[in-house]
C-alpha cells in the first residue's frame, strides 16, 4: 500500500522493515547465500579452518599461518568482480573477484585475548601469532563460477591468491624513489612489504582493482619515543620529519595490530620512514596472477576510503577519493593520458596526471584546486609552523603530506567522506560523508591529526552534530569528470524522516531557507531526501558509507554506524533522477554487530556483492553473540555474500 502513493519507477523490489535479526533480511523473493567465508580455503591442498579449530587457537599456530595465506581473510569490505575470459565480456557464468581484508577483531580471533595488555603484549606470549595475522589481512584474487545461480569458488584456480603484509608491493609514481620513502629495508625507496587496513576500492576501465589503505597509522607504534629522541633538536631535517608524520599520526604507544613485537619496521622511533609507504591507493592485476601490486603515489597519501574510476567523455581516466576522518576532504586524479584500448598501454596510467582537491562554496559552486607544488604557488613558499623550513620541497613530499597540501590550497573540511563515485548514467558524482558530531563549540581535534581544526557548520555539512550522515551530489561542469569547476547540491540528509524530533525538509527552497551560518542551523533529526515529498514512505537511514549504482542508475548505499531507529546496518536503494528522486527504500539488513560493505552489482545485475564485515564484534571467541552466517552456536564470520532474486531476474527490478 506504502508503494502506491509514489509513481512507479525501476526499483520494485517490497522493502524491508529495519531488523534486528542476527541474520541477512532480504525482501520477499529474494534470497542470499555465503559465497566466501572468513577461514575457507582457496586451494585444492589447505583445508578450512573449522570452529573447533578456531576457539582452540590452531590457527595461530606456524601451520595455521600458512594456511591462513591460501584461505579467506578477515574482515573484507570491498569487493570488485572483474569478467572471464576479458575485461570486456560479461562474466556470465565465470569472473575473478577482488576482494579486501582491513583488519583483525582481536576479540574474536585471539584465545585469552583478555589476559593480556596490548596485541604487541599478547604476541610475546603466542609468538607465532603475529605470523597468522599478517596473513589474515591483505586482500584475496579468487576465480568464482556460476552454478544455478548462484557463485562459488574455484579452488583449483589458477586466479587465486591471497596478498598480505608479506607480499612485495611496487612503489610507482612521483614519490618512487623519494627520501621519505627510503628505508633500512630498502634504501631506494621503490619496493614496500605488505598492505594494511584497505578499505573501500574500485575498478578501473581496463579491469583492474583499486583498493584503499585507510588507518594505516594504527598499524605503526611509538611515535612518543620519535619525538623524544627528537626533541630540542635544531635540524631542520628532524623538524620536517615531525612535522610530516602529524597529519596521519602513528600511535603514540603500542599498535593496534602489533607487529612491533617482532619487527622494528612498525617502531616508528626505530625505522621513521616506514609509515610513508603506507596509506596509498594499491593497483592489482586480477587477471595476471604473476604481476606485483603496486602502491600508487600519483593519488596521494592520506586515509584513502575509496578509488573509483570513470572513464570521462574525453577518454581520460578520472579517479574518485575520500579522505575517511573529520574535517577531511576530497579528491578527484585525472590521467595525463587518455585510456588506451589496449589493455597493457593503461599500466601506468595511473602514474601521470593531476591530483586535485575539492572546495565547495557558498553558492553551490565548487573547484576542483590542482594538489600541485609546480602551479600553486602557496605551496612553494608555506614553511612548517613557526619555523623558516620549506613545508614541501618538491611534488613527491607535496603527494606523501596531501593532507597539509589540502589545508594550505583552502579545501572544504568535511564529515568523514567515505565512499565517492560517478553515476555511470548521469555521470554526477556522489559524496558519502559518514558522520560528524564534532561541528559544536569546544570541540577541537588539534591533538589528534596535526591541526586546529574548529569548524562550525558550513553549507555542505550543515549540521553542527550530524548524527547520521548526509550524501552530497556533484555535477561537474559541462558534464565533464575532468573539469576543475562544478555545481553541487545536497542530495540526503540521513535520519529518521518519521521522527518527531526533526523537520522533514521536503523541497529544495526549504533547505536553502535554513540558516547554514548560524550553529543551531540544522537539528541532527532534521532529513531531507533530495526533495521527495513523502517522508511516510522513505526509509530512516544513517552513516551511508559504501555507494554503487545498478544499470539505471538507481543508487545503492550499505551503512556503517549507528542507525535513527537503533536497527542493524543495512542496504538501501533510491532513484537520483525522475519523480521519484530521493524515494529511499530499505534492501537488506545484516546481521548483529556488522557493517555492510561491498555493495558491487555482477555486470548482468542479477547478483549483488555484499561484504558482511566484523559480524558479532563485541562478542568473545567461544562465546559469539552472532552465528552469521553458519548459524546455529557458529562462530561469526566475516563474509562475503550474494544476493539475487529467486526467479533470476536482475536485482532491485
Ligand atoms: Fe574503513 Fe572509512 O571505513
Ligand atoms: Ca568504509
Ligand atoms: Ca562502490
Ligand atoms: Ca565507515
Amino acid at each position: 500500500t506504502k508503494a502506491a502513493a509514489a509513481p512507479a519507477d525501476s526499483l520494485t523490489f517490497t522493502p524491508i522493515e529495519g531488523s534486528t535479526e542476527d541474520t541477512a533480511v532480504v525482501p520477499e523473493g529474494y534470497e542470499w547465500y555465503s559465497i566466501l567465508q572468513f577461514g575457507q580455503s582457496l586451494s585444492p591442498f589447505v583445508s578450512d579452518l573449522s570452529d573447533a579449530d578456531l576457539v582452540a587457537g590452531k590457527h595461530l599456530t606456524n601451520k595455521g599461518a600458512k594456511d591462513q595465506a591460501e584461505q579467506f581473510g578477515y574482515n573484507n569490505d570491498a569487493v570488485e568482480f572483474f569478467a572471464l575470459p576479458t575485461p570486456d565480456s560479461n562474466g556470465k557464468n565465470n569472473a575473478v573477484i577482488c576482494v579486501n581484508h582491513e583488519y583483525i577483531n582481536d576479540n574474536l580471533v585471539y584465545p585469552d585475548r583478555g589476559s593480556y595488555g596490548s596485541t604487541a603484549d599478547y604476541f610475546m606470549a603466542y609468538p607465532t601469532a603475529d605470523k597468522w595475522a599478517r596473513n589474515a589481512i591483505g586482500m584475496t584474487v579468487a576465480e568464482i563460477e556460476r552454478k544455478h545461480g548462484k557463485w562459488q569458488v574455484v579452488k583449483s584456480s589458477g586466479f587465486n591468491r591471497r596478498i598480505t603484509m608479506n607480499t612485495p608491493f611496487a612503489l610507482t609514481g612521483p614519490a618512487r624513489k623519494n627520501e621519505y620513502l627510503q628505508t633500512s629495508a630498502n634504501p631506494a625507496g621503490t619496493r614496500v612489504k605488505g598492505t594494511y587496513n584497505n578499505c573501500a576500492a574500485g575498478g578501473t576501465p581496463w579491469g583492474t582493482y583499486l583498493s584503499a589503505e585507510e588507518n594505516t597509522d594504527g598499524v605503526f607504534s611509538n611515535f612518543a619515543g620519535l619525538e623524544a629522541a627528537l626533541s630540542g633538536s635544531t635540524d631542520p631535517k628532524d623538524i620536517k620529519l615531525l612535522d610530516m608524520h602529524r597529519r596521519l599520526q602513528p600511535a603514540s604507544g603500542s599498535s593496534y595490530l602489533g607487529f612491533e613485537a617482532f619487527d622494528d619496521r612498525f617502531d616508528v622511533a626505530k625505522e621513521p620512514h616506514e609509515p610513508f609507504r603506507f596509506g596509498w591507493v594499491c593497483e592489482v592485476d586480477p587477471y595476471d596472477p604473476g604481476a606485483a601490486p603496486r602502491k600508487l603515489t600519483a593519488l596521494g597519501r592520506f586515509k584513502h576510503e575509496c578509488a573509483t574510476t570513470i572513464e570521462a567523455a574525453n577518454k581520460h581516466c578520472v579517479v574518485y577519493m575520500g579522505d575517511d576522518a573529520r574535517f577531511e576532504y576530497v579528491y578527484k586524479f585525472v590521467s595525463e593520458r587518455k585510456i588506451n584500448k589496449n589493455r597493457r598501454r593503461n599500466k601506468n596510467l595511473l602514474n601521470k596526471g593531476t591530483l586535485y582537491v575539492a572546495k565547495f562554496n557558498e553558492d553551490g559552486t565548487g573547484e576542483w584546486m590542482a594538489v600541485d607544488y609546480d602551479s600553486q604557488e602557496v605551496l612553494q613558499t608555506a614553511k612548517v609552523e613557526g619555523t623558516d623550513i620549506p613545508q614541501f620541497d618538491n611534488q613527491a613530499e607535496v603527494l606523501i603530506n596531501a593532507r597539509r597540501a589540502g589545508d594550505l590550497l583552502g579545501a572544504t573540511p568535511m564529515d568523514r567522506p567515505e565512499d565517492v563515485e560517478a553515476n555511470p548514467v548521469t555521470r554526477k558524482v556522489y559524496v558519502a560523508c559518514t558522520n560528524n558530531t564534532k561541528r559544536t563549540s569546544g570541540d577541537s581535534i588539534a591533538e589528534r591529526d596535526g591541526r586546529d581544526v574548529q569548524q562550525f557548520p558550513d553549507i555542505a555539512n550543515p549540521r553542527p552534530a550530524n548524527s547520521w550522515g548526509h550524501i552530497i551530489e556533484i555535477s561537474e561542469d559541462g558534464d565533464d569528470n575532468t573539469a576543475t569547476s562544478f555545481t553541487w547540491e545536497i542530495f540526503l540528509l540521513a535520519g529518521d524522516p518519521q521522527s518527531s524530533a526533526g523537520r522533514f525538509l521536503t523541497q529544495d527552497e526549504d533547505l536553502n531557507d535554513v540558516d547554514l551560518g548560524s550553529e543551531e542551523a540544522l537539528d541532527r533529526d532534521d532529513t531531507y531526501y533530495a526533495g521527495f515529498a513523502h517522508g511516510d514512505l522513505v526509509s530512516p537511514i544513517g552513516a551511508p558509507d559504501n555507494i554503487s549504482f545498478d544499470k539505471q542508475g538507481n543508487l545503492w548505499i550499505v551503512t556503517d554506524g549507528s542507525q535513527p531507529t537503533g536497527v542493524h546496518n543495512g542496504t538501501f536503494a533510491v532513484p537520483t533522477e525522475g519523480p521519484n528522486r530521493g524515494y529511499l527504500r530499505q534492501f537488506m539488513s545484516g546481521p548483529n554487530d556488522s557493517e555492510v560493505c561491498g555493495c558491487e552489482f555482477t555486470p548482468d545485475n542479477r547478483t549483488l556483492l555484499l561484504n558482511i564485515q566484523h559480524p558479532g564484534d563485541r562478542g568473545v571467541l567461544g562465546t559469539p553473540n552472532s552465528n552469521f552466517p553458519n548459524g546455529g552456536s557458529s562462530e561469526p564470520r566475516p563474509t562475503l555474500i550474494g544476493v539475487r532474486r529467486k526467479d533470476n531476474k536482475p536485482v532491485g527490478r
